[in-house]
Order: C-alpha cells, then structure tokens, then sequence
C-alpha cells in the first residue's frame, strides 16, 4: 500500500477501507508517512468527508495507537463524561462527585485551561495541596475506595491524535466533523469507561457556533461511542453567555462547591441535573425524569455529594476543609464592581471576550507553558434577559495587579449588549442525542 494512492482515493471522494485507514494511522504514528502526506489526506478528508463506518475505523486506529486504561479493575459501572468547553464550565467539578454519591465510578483524565476556556485540573489546583500526580495503583484504588479520580491526560494516550491534530491545527483542516469526533472520541475510547455522556457546546462561546453544527457533531460522537461498544450519549447545550456566574478558578470551584449544597446558579443546576439524570438512565438506576430529579434532590439535601467532594480532594492531598468552609480558598487581594453604561436589558454577552478578560487578569494561559493566578475573576451579576439600570454592577472583578486594570473593565464592558427590550427567552439543553 503507498499513501499517495490513499490519499488519491479520498481526493477523489471515493470511501477507503478499514486496511487502509489503519496503514495511514499506524504509518504516520510510527513517523513512516510524512507531514506533509498526512497534510494533505487530512485535506482531502476535509473536503470529500469521511462516512460514519470510516470514521469510527478512523477512531479505532487512533485508540490503538497507544496505551488504553485498564480499568478491569475497578468494581461498578465506569463512567466518563466530555465537554467541547467553553467558559465557566465547571461542570466536573460538581457532575463527578454527585455521579459518585451514586456508586458510578469515574475515573477521569482532565486537561488544563488554554487561551479564553479554563481546565478542571487547574481549577482543582486552588484547593490547598491538592495534587494530580498519582500512581496508576492510587488510581485506581481510588476510584474503588472513594469513587472518584481525577488525574491529567498522559502522552501515551492516542498519540495518533495528538500528531494529527497538531498538524490540523496549523493545516486549516480542524473544521471537519469526522476529524473532530474522532479525536475526541478517540481520547475517550482509551480511556476505557463503560458509559459516556457527552456535553456539546453550543453557540458564540462554543467550538460549535450553530445548533446545526453542534447537532452533527454530537451524532457523529455518539455514533462513534455506541460503534466501539460503549453506551453513549450527547446532551446539546447552551454557550451564548458563561456558565453559572462564575468565571476564574477558585471562583468556579466555590461555584461548584456552593451548588452541591443546593445554592448554585439556575442554568449551572439545571445542567447538573440534566446530564446527572442522562448517567442514571444509561446506568439503569432510574427510569423516569422526575425520579431522578428527586435522586439528586436527596444526594443533595443529605450532603453525600458534597462529601463525596471533600473525599475525593482529601484524597488527592488536598485541603478537605476548604470544601466545607470554602471562605478558606484564597482569592485576589482586591475586587471591584464592573457597572452597566446604560439602562436596559441584557441582550448578549461575548462569552469569549468575557473568558479572554479572565486570562488577561492571569486567569488563564495565553501559551501552554504559562503560570495562572488561580484568585482572579468575575462573578457576573447579570446574565442574558436581565433588567439592568446605568451604574448598576454587571459583575464583580476580582484582581490582584496594583492598580486596577482599566483595560479589561473596558474589554468587558464592550462584550455585554445592552437593548432597549428583552431578548428572547434562553433555552439551556437543546437536545439529547441517544
Ligand atoms: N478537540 C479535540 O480534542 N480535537 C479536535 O479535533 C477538536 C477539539
């Protein structure tokens, strides 16, 4: 087999067969078939498309490429669940330890936070102490005793990715749907739970910027997941605006934290409950919506979520009280109010702008090899739909540079339109794909 007639094939729109994808993955991980070869395959494929039976080959032979966890090991169903990201996605931090409470079992690898989105393991970070370097043995034997762990995505882990999409990146051939879900999944197939719920962003703050795109994305990955054996689900949901109220690390874990108490925000809620209920479904351990509502309703009001929380930090050396008291977490040394030019309502609010504000306050990492200042933020006050009068606060900011900085009140001041009526009303979870 030669590539260049691989990737003549695919030019020319016609389907290849699982020998020859697995000769092109396989080929180009162990550095036989070049970049520039492999740039133009990825080429072809963004323009001729890849069907679902060579995509889910596709993905097999990333998967392959490398190690997969073991998790024979672990007693109980595994679960795992994905976000496409976005800003104020604090989701794991709150998902995991309700999921947990259940006795699913999730033994997760995470990421950390790039350019305008944040990562859990940094979020994690702020709690005192708490670390994510754990032996294969501590983590599964974690996952046995508490339910839950969380450590970082190794190297081994579908190197056939992470080659390829380095090479899409600086190609112009991410935007294909085939390469994207096969990516994704690729990473979670390895990482060997038994069921995936995926969370798939939607709109200005989301990889995927229509509800279309988002929609055949989510298909595509659910095809993949249920195609390699594993129960899989997608929940399409809204990024117009931040998630919850919280933006900024240490912000967010208290966000969580508070929300596992049954105070958190209506749309961040509303999403743990909506994806807690899709597990409980795939996992069997309830059949209609309001039985599991009132599941959560319990793990909730009895603190079982919430401890399960402070076991799974304590656990991985972090400060255990600081989830109980998390007054204790350290923020910024100062904060001040963001307020509204004009009277109204809250008609949009530039989700990215208002990540890329967090990263400018050292929130984030503009480079991978940047250090984040986990204190800084902001705590929105007024959302999409909110009255809102001049002066008034559109959010905390929480900062730690001398002076305060000008440039980021400005920059988030722009990312909020405010209108003379209300928007129309928001939805948060657009569809479930099954
Ligand atoms: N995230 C991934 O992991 N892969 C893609 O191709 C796009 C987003």
């Amino acid at each position: 087999m030669r590539a260049v007639d691989l990737i003549q094939k695919k030019r020319d729109g016609q389907t290849l067969s699982d020998d020859e994808i697995q000769f092109l993955i396989e080929g180009y991980t162990k550095g036989d078939i070049p970049d520039y070869q492999m740039s133009a395959f990825t080429m072809a494929v963004y323009f001729r498309k890849m069907n679902e039976a060579e995509t889910l080959t596709l993905t097999k032979a990333m998967v392959q490429s490398g190690d997969t966890l073991d998790l024979s090991a672990i007693d109980g169903i595994k679960v795992d669940k994905h976000s496409t990201g976005g800003v104020g996605d604090k989701t794991s931090l709150s998902l995991l330890p309700l999921l947990a409470s259940f006795g699913l079992k999730c033994a997760k690898m995470s990421g950390r936070g790039l350019g305008h989105t944040g990562g859990t393991i940094d979020k994690l970070e702020s709690f005192t102490g708490f670390h994510t370097e754990i032996s294969n043995e501590q983590f599964i034997r974690q996952v046995n005793n508490v339910g839950m762990a969380i450590v970082g995505q190794t190297k081994d882990l579908a190197p056939a990715d992470k080659k390829l999409y380095a090479l899409r990146d600086v190609t112009a051939t991410v935007e294909n749907i085939s390469l994207i879900a096969s990516s994704i999944m690729s990473k979670k197939l390895a990482a060997g739970a038994d069921i995936i719920i995926l969370d798939v962003k939607t709109g200005k703050g989301a990889f995927m910027k229509t509800l279309e795109d988002s929609t055949a994305l989510a298909k595509e990955m659910v095809a993949i997941g249920n195609g390699a054996g594993k129960k899989t689900k997608a929940v399409i949901t809204d990024m117009n605006e931040p998630l919850g109220n919280a933006v900024g690390n240490t912000l967010e874990v208290i966000e969580a934290i508070e929300t596992l108490k049954g105070n958190g925000p209506k749309d961040f809620t509303e999403l743990i409950y909506a994806l807690t209920e899709q597990f409980l479904f795939s996992a069997g351990l309830c059949e209609t919506h309001e039985e599991a509502f009132r599941m959560i309703d319990e793990k909730i009001a009895n603190g079982e979520a919430l401890n399960k929380l402070a076991q799974f930090v304590e656990a991985q050396g972090g400060a255990q009280e600081e989830v109980f008291h998390p007054e204790l977490l350290p923020l910024a040394k100062h904060t001040t109010e963001i307020p509204a030019a004009s009277d109204g309502f809250i008609r949009e609010i530039e989700c990215e702008e208002i990540g890329l504000c967090a990263m400018l306050l050292g929130g984030g990492r503009a480079k991978k090899e940047d250090s984040i200042d986990p204190g800084v933020g902001f705590v929105l006050h007024k959302k999409i739909g909110d009255p809102v009068k001049c002066g008034e606060s559109l959010a905390t900011m929480y900062y730690n540079s001398d002076s305060v900085p000008g440039n980021v009140i400005d920059k988030f001041t722009a990312a909020y339109t405010i209108g003379a009526s209300a928007p129309p009303a928001k939805t948060l979870i657009y569809d479930v794909i099954r």
